[in-house]
């Protein structure tokens, strides 16, 4: 149904023909300022002209991305199917799948068992997520790669109910989470995992890691098992990412609360621990059966410990991992590092709950190339994030002073409270932050929200529909995006505008038909995974809704899209298989393949992918790359 583009015709008014809008209403109002043509250039003037005015770097990269045929695919249709589509003249491979073991003469993946303790714990682990790619000084390339949670009803689909039996069911659980790190190679055009590798690593819920920065020590940090609040064991519900210019991974610590039980059925609930959602019963991990330290009856500060991100040098095996404290405790989906033209480290970060908020790190420090960087995410300024409706946002910096909280340390743990104490902008659930490599432009999926404008989130905060949040019960999401003052990271002021509203053109004519650059042809919904490519190029993984039908009708699988922030325009490039979600996303050291994660494929007992048959669906990383030899990015 979608008319080609005449060329006298405007992108907004091509959508205008295309899809009409209905009369103004508020939603238009806010649309209409935020995110029409006219809105991108007038945000954009709200921080100065320099700030959004292509540098001389940016127009020879997009005139390099030009000729290396960037972008240049025909979009492809949603779809249903069980496998992973992408664009004519592309190839997707596997690289690796959950279980498959990486080291030699450990057992292949066992479609019966699923499995055991030991096998899980030198293996790839489960529900694979973030993940980056560095390159070695010996020319090796090492993937470290979060492996969010295990599925249940999959990773113990041999048990009569889904659930963990025993101790092993238990270790093996936990083996399934944590962070795998394995070097890849490509032989043939393959990649594959170079099993056996000095750089090959298991981190799990059992590895031993260090606490950090301004909460390390404090007494709500402090166990029977280590009563000096300063070395935490193992990492949990590893989401999002961040790598960092100095060679290491950062693993973001999400859903921490739902691997913890109480012994103690009548357990009194702290408030602290309900802004968290911790509560008497876990999400049915069951840890606490073979892990005592998982019973907050037993040992209430154990969950203090987790909702961090935690700092790991991926090519040093021996290495201990760092929980840095001063980036706050919350739900964190990823870390977006930027090194700011001063030289400050600036870390972006989302929360992902609804109603809950959008945080910036501002380093004390400064990058040093070549120098020592090792101490750079321990002091620093923790800010959140205020939007106002006039297009103009501001960062508020968390301190006793500002929160009437008691120290740092308890700001770093009790991060919520304190961004509740300042009254930041409740958000549409923050799940991944991206930042243009090309110019001072940053991205957040804010993926949808049932409760705006119907509840406050778990602190009580009031969440109507506000500027970047503008739908009540938002079930298609969005992305919102922010350009510093002058360009500079560190500054406290933002201008901010919509780069798109996710809708269904095909099914409403009002604010949930989405924004002018999603059509019938590139629509979606639930953005979550976020990634500029080299080249500015804005990769858009979606974990959403996959019936196809009702509000989401047309809309097929989980999916991948690419955004160009200039123009608006947004172009479907991946259909994942069935009940998966795209999250993760990297690139080979020559930018010829880009690495996507495909997570829980089968989710609810749909899926063979990617063996097909019979097989147990398993989450896998696939290797993309152009027929052509070309740049993926
Ligand atoms: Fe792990 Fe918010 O996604
Ligand atoms: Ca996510
Ligand atoms: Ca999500």
């Amino acid at each position: 149904m979608t008319k080609p583009v005449p060329p006298t015709v405007s992108f907004d008014e091509f959508d205008e023909i295309n899809y009409p809008r209905p009369e103004i209403t508020d939603f238009d109002g806010i649309a209409e300022r935020f995110l029409s043509r006219r809105g991108f250039l007038k945000g954009s003037a709200m921080v100065g002209a320099s700030a959004f005015v292509l540098g001389a770097g940016s127009l020879a990269a997009r005139d390099a991305r030009a000729a290396a045929g960037w972008l240049s695919f025909e979009p492809i249709a949603a779809n249903s199917l069980d496998q992973v589509t992408v664009p004519k003249g592309f190839k997707a491979e596997v690289l690796v799948r959950w279980g498959d073991p990486l080291w030699s003469g450990k057992p292949a993946f066992d479609h019966v068992t699923r499995g055991t303790g030991e096998s899980q714990e030198t293996a790839f682990g489960d529900n694979n997520d973030g993940m980056s790619l560095f390159a070695a000084p010996d020319g090796k390339s090492v993937m470290a790669v979060n492996n969010e949670y295990v599925n249940r009803n999959i990773i113990f689909g041999n048990r009569p109910d889904g659930k963990p039996a025993n101790a092993d069911d238990v270790r093996k659980g936990k083996a399934g989470h944590g962070v795998s790190v394995f070097e890849i190679a490509q032989h043939g055009g393959k990649w594959s995992v170079v099993l056996d590798s000095k750089y090959n690593r298991r981190l799990t819920v059992d590895t031993p890691i260090d606490i950090t920065g301004p909460a390390a020590g404090h007494d709500l940090l402090k166990t029977a098992a280590d009563p000096s609040g300063t070395k935490a064991l193992g990492t949990m519900n590893n989401c999002g990412n961040g790598q960092t210019p100095w060679g290491t991974y950062l693993t973001c610590e999400e859903n921490f609360n739902g691997y913890f039980s109480s012994s103690d059925a009548e357990i009194k609930i702290p408030a602290e621990f309900k802004r968290y959602g911790i509560g008497p019963k876990d999400w049915g991990y069951a840890w606490a059966m073979a892990d005592e330290r998982f019973d907050i009856a037993k040992h209430p500060n154990e969950p203090n410990r987790a909702g961090f991100i935690v700092e790991i040098d991926p090519l040093n095996p021996s290495s201990t991992p760092k929980k840095r404290t001063a980036l706050g405790r919350f739900k964190h989906e990823n870390a977006e590092l930027v090194v700011a033209d001063n030289g400050h480290v600036v870390v972006y970060m989302g929360d992902d709950e609804r109603g809950e908020f959008i945080y910036k790190f501002v380093s004390a420090g400064k990058f040093a190339k070549d120098g020592d960087n090792s101490a750079l995410l321990d002091t620093g300024k923790l800010y959140v994030a205020k939007f106002s409706d006039d297009g103009t946002g501001m960062w508020v910096e968390l301190t006793p002073a500002s929160t009437g909280m008691a120290s740092m340390a308890e700001i770093c743990i009790h991060t919520r409270q304190a961004a509740s104490a300042v009254g930041a902008t409740t958000m549409d659930r923050p799940e991944w932050v991206a930042a243009n490599p090309l110019k001072a432009e940053v991205c957040c999926a804010l993926t949808n929200n049932k409760n705006r404008g119907v509840k406050p989130n778990a602190g009580g905060d009031p969440t109507p529909a506000n500027g970047p949040n503008p739908r009540e019960k938002n079930n298609y999401g969005q992305i919102v995006r922010w350009m510093p003052a002058g360009g500079d990271h560190t500054a406290e002021a933002f201008a901010w505008d919509l780069f798109v509203l996710a809708g269904n053109p095909t099914v409403h004519n009002d604010a949930n038909a989405g924004s002018k650059n999603v059509t019938a042809d590139n629509m979606f919904n639930s953005p979550d995974g976020l990634k500029f490519d080299s080249q500015g190029g804005l990769w858009i993984q979606t974990d959403g809704n996959y019936s196809n039908a009702k509000d989401f009708a047309g809309q097929g699988n989980n999916q991948m899209l690419v955004g160009n922030t200039e123009t608006g325009e947004i172009k479907r490039f991946l259909v994942g298989p069935k009940e998966c979600e795209i999250t993760g996303i990297t690139w080979s050291q020559d930018k010829k393949t880009m690495f996507v994660g495909i997570q829980h494929p089968g989710e609810k007992g749909n899926s063979h992918w990617p063996e097909g048959g019979d097989a147990v669906p398993r989450s896998s990383v696939i290797a993309i790359s152009r027929d052509d030899g070309g740049l993926m990015g």
